[in-house]
Order: structure tokens, then sequence, then C-alpha cells
């Protein structure tokens, strides 16, 4: 499978996200906004309303932070998420609910593990509703933190498990630690900080699809 770089504006000063959108989505395969609610994860972020307002053309992935997704999803998706992620820890309860509402949307489904939260954890019939796994490799709510080594364990298990689905790393992923990345099985990189602090956002990100 193709490496997918999908840049998370969560750390792009407001004004500059649709510029940045316009410039970075040359390079990359799409562009992955973080919801948060301040209670699944102390910060909040971005709002429906801003999301609605920024002009992606390529690949959208939603990514959210969120105790209660159930009541977002839809509006998310109509706003043109063509991958929605939700935690296991948020609701375990209403996973199935979650995961069959955006298939019925027509979006795929992504599975976010926070650092803590062991692989399986999750019951194979849930994992069979995910068509993206994605390993946090940061604790969730904030940008520019360090990527956590010991979440490659977790993607080699789900590399494994699933050798044909896409996996995604988020959190801390750089021209150093997403060639491990790809190494353990990862397809699918998150990249916040690096990518938005690059002095050349191409290089930067062909240094990360490059792998080892
Ligand atoms: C953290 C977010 C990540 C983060 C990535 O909760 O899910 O997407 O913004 O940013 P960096 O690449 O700076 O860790």
């Amino acid at each position: 499978m193709d490496i997918k770089i999908l840049p998370s504006v969560l750390n792009v000063p407001r004004e500059e996200i649709q510029e940045y959108i316009e410039e970075i989505e040359q390079v990359v395969d799409g562009i992955s906004f973080d919801i948060m609610d301040g209670q699944f994860v102390p910060p909040t972020s971005f709002t429906l309303e801003e999301v609605q307002s920024y002009n992606v053309s390529k690949l959208m992935e939603v990514h959210l932070m969120v105790q209660h997704p159930e009541t977002m999803i839809e509006d998310y998706v109509k706003a043109g998420a063509d991958i929605v992620t939700i935690h296991y820890e948020a609701l375990q309860e209403s996973l199935h609910d979650n995961l069959e509402l955006i298939h019925e949307l027509g979006a795929q489904t992504s599975l976010a593990l926070k650092p803590d939260t062991p692989v399986d954890h999750v019951p194979d019939d849930v994992w069979d509703m995910v068509d993206v796994p994605l390993i946090m490799s940061v604790e969730p709510g904030w940008g520019g933190q360090s990527f956590m080594t010991d979440m490659l364990e977790k993607v080699r298990i789900l590399r494994e498990k699933f050798p044909d689905k896409d996996i995604n790393i988020d959190g801390g992923v750089t021209d150093e630690t997403a060639p491990l990345a790809i190494e353990a099985g990862a397809t699918i990189l998150i990249s916040g900080s690096y990518l938005y602090k690059a002095e050349d956002r191409e290089e930067a990100a062909e240094a990360l699809r490059r792998g080892l």
C-alpha cells in the first residue's frame, strides 16, 4: 500500500489555515482535523463551523477526540469527512452504533487507541467494522509532543492482524520517526508540527514518505 501523508492543522494559526491547506495539499494526500471537546481531552479545538469554512480538495480525516462522537459524526461527514476517527476509550458500549453510523453515511471508519490502550482490548467484531486502525503515538490533546516509540509494537501487532488494512499513526511524526512507523507497518502518517515548521515542506513531505 502507498504511504499517505495527512498533515494535522491543529497547531496552525487559524488565520493561516486555508493558505496552508492550499500550499501543503500540493505535496500530501489530504488534511486531518483534530476535534476536541474539553471532556475526552482537556483542550478544545475547531468548531464545526470552522471546519466547514476550510476548503479541502483531497482526503479529509476528522479525528473526534470527544466523549460523545455520535452527536457529531453526521455533521462532519456532511462537512466533507472521508474518514471519521473515533476513540475506543470514549464509549465502548456504543462503538458498534458509531461505526455503523459512519458507514451508513458513506465515510470510512477509523478507530483510535490512546497510548495506554492495548490492541487486544478491542474485540475482533469491532475491529471487523474498522477500515483504518489508528495508533496514537502521543497522548491525545496537543500537537508538538515527542513520538512514543513503544507505540511501534502496537503498529506491528495491527499489521500482523490486518495485512490489507491501512494503519494510521498520529503524533510526533517527523522525518526521524516516520521511517520507524513505516517499517512497523503504518501506511497513513499524520504530521502536524514537523510539516508546518519545515523550511521546505515539499522535501519534508517526501522525507516522511521515503521510509528507511
Ligand atoms: C494530538 C493530535 C495530533 C497532533 C499531531 O492530539 O491528534 O494529530 O496534532 O501533531 P504533531 O505532529 O505536532 O504531534
